[in-house]
């Protein structure tokens, strides 16, 4: 496979960005998509991506010529017949995406792998549809998928280990970074994230803090890069809300990852961040930055909230077999470019002082939502560290 021809299907957001990634890589690439237009726009989009690269210098024009050269655009899904490798990216839709793998499983050859970029579907309901489940697994890229550097795979119950591996190599030397992780909601980042925005969230609503101080307190105290808000202002309120209660019901309602009035109500008044031009802050050309209240002790009790809860999240990811300690670090750091990793900072303000931090607010509420991870807690009474 190293070599092969790549498929990709949906020549949308992820999956025009995916063609391009593998085509830099040095593989012939087919994108294909049931949308004529589509597909112009993709072909164009990574056209102009690709002639930007040349104007920085980051490319040579022979290399953006080479990797023009390998790829090519057609609306019929029999152009994946030759294909090693096939990553399907179009709608979000069980039923749509099993009518199209089971065409596809008809097309390609019997040792062709076969894959999703799903955010919130399971691995093996999708695979659930083919003869041969084995050859299936995800492959999920970050948007935007030629500067992101992760990708976690997934194998399904189903999948093989062998072609797990394969895919792993093939994917590190597209010269990304790859975590391997189970098959569970929000796989790793889409779920040890969700403090980020819901306790930031859950601080406001309480009335402790404005959008602009919580956003201040985790830029400045806590190093990010973006605040929460100024963050779903970026995804968009109708992204950031509907993967919080797909990942809520997918845990069967776990309180931990309840999604927020706040945010359902920004996303039904239209308010979704900048691409509609208000969402949490106005973007208006007039509107008037909002300041924050620098007040250091706020400032400290906010950060401290949401990173005890966020390395309380990536500890039950690790504790529920999800994926390694290291992997989950490097997933929030090359995945939604936190500034360390979570069980690495963890560890740096000490397992017990986090411990502590959580128990306390645990007994305030008395709400699920705040209960210390069994490992965080192992962590503490072995006097270990997360990662050794
Ligand atoms: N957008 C993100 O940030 C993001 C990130 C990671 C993963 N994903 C996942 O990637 C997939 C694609 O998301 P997107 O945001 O790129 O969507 P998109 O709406 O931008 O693109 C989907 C494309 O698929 C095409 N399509 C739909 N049905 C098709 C079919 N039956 N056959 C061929 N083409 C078809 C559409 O014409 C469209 O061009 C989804 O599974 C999504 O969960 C999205």
């Amino acid at each position: 496979m190293m070599k092969g021809q790549i498929g990709v299907i949906g020549a949308g957001t992820m999956g025009a960005g995916i063609a391009q990634v593998a085509a830099q890589a040095g593989h012939k690439v087919v994108l294909t998509d049931n949308n004529a237009e589509q597909l112009l726009k993709a072909e164009n989009q990574i056209n102009t991506s690709l002639d930007k690269l040349v104007e920085k210098g980051k490319i040579a024009e022979a290399f953006a010529q080479e990797v023009k050269a390998n790829l090519s655009y057609s609306i019929h899904l029999y152009e994946h017949q030759d294909a090693a490798l096939v990553i399907e990216a179009i709608v979000e839709n069980l039923t749509v995406k099993h009518e199209l793998f089971k065409q596809l499983e008809q097309i390609v050859s019997q040792q062709c792998v076969l894959a999703s970029n799903t955010s919130s579907l399971s691995i093996a309901s999708i695979g659930a549809c083919l003869q041969n489940p084995s050859r299936f697994l995800g492959i999920h890229f970050f948007n935007p998928a030629t500067l992101m550097p992760l990708v976690e795979v997934i194998p399904g119950v189903a999948t093989s280990a062998e072609i797990t591996h394969s895919i792993e190599t093939l994917i590190t030397n597209w010269n990304k970074t790859v975590v391997v992780c189970k098959d569970t909601p929000g796989f790793i980042v889409n779920r040890v994230a969700r403090p980020f925005y819901g306790e930031a969230l859950r601080i406001y609503e309480e009335g402790l803090a404005d959008f602009a101080t919580i956003d201040w307190a985790m830029t400045q105290m806590g190093g990010f890069k973006m605040g929460p808000f100024t963050l779903m202002d970026y995804i968009g309120n109708d992204i950031n809300y509907t993967v919080t209660e797909t990942v809520f019901a997918a845990f069967y309602y776990d309180p931990r990852f309840k999604p927020s009035f706040t945010q359902k109500r920004h996303m039904e008044a239209g308010f979704l961040g900048r691409k509609t031009g208000r969402g949490f802050y106005d973007y208006s050309e007039n509107a008037q930055a909002s300041a924050a209240n620098e007040d250091s002790q706020l400032g400290t009790y906010i950060f401290e909230r949401i990173i005890v809860l966020l390395i309380n999240e990536a500890a039950d990811a690790v504790f529920m077999q999800v994926a390694s300690p290291t992997a989950v670090d490097l997933a929030m750091t090359k995945g939604v470019n936190y500034p360390k990793g979570l069980l690495a900072w963890a560890d740096e303000l000490g397992p017990a002082w986090v411990l502590k931090k959580l128990e306390n607010l645990f007994e305030e509420y008395g709400e699920d939502r705040y209960r210390p991870n069994p490992l965080l807690r192992k962590v503490v009474r072995e006097g270990s560290k997360f990662i050794s």
